[in-house]
């Protein structure tokens, strides 16, 4: 264990899939969306990704995903993922259950 927190340099480390998953989410959602443990998201009616799974189980984000996920609303952009970045994302959302 002293090794893994001396690796990792903090608290809690993610695993490799976890990690990528909130590297893309940072890059690609973060504009709008919370994507971090706490904080309000930028765009008031985007949720902060930490709350999808009150709603719904994340795993059923991965069909969403990969045909395209679409809410209806306009400023929400099309988004097609490919398989392994959306098992990163996903793997990432559970960090924050
Ligand atoms: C340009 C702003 C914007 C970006 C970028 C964005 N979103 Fe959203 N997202 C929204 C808005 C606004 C809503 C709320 C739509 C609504 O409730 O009608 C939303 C809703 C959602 C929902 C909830 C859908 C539902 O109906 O439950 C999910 C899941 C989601 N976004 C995932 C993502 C992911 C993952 C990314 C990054 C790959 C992302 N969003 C990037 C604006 C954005």
């Amino acid at each position: 264990m002293a090794i893994l927190g001396a690796l990792s340099g903090s608290g809690f480390a993610l695993e490799p899939a976890e990690q990528r998953g909130k590297t893309f989410a940072k890059a690609n959602c973060a504009q709008c969306h919370a994507v971090g443990r706490v904080g309000a998201s930028p765009l008031k009616i985007a949720p902060p990704l930490r709350t999808l799974h009150e709603r719904y189980p994340v795993e059923t984000l991965a069909e969403a995903f990969a045909e395209g996920i679409q809410t209806g609303h306009p400023t929400m952009p099309q988004f097609q993922l490919d398989s392994d970045q959306i098992g990163d994302l996903i793997a990432y959302l559970k960090t924050l259950e």
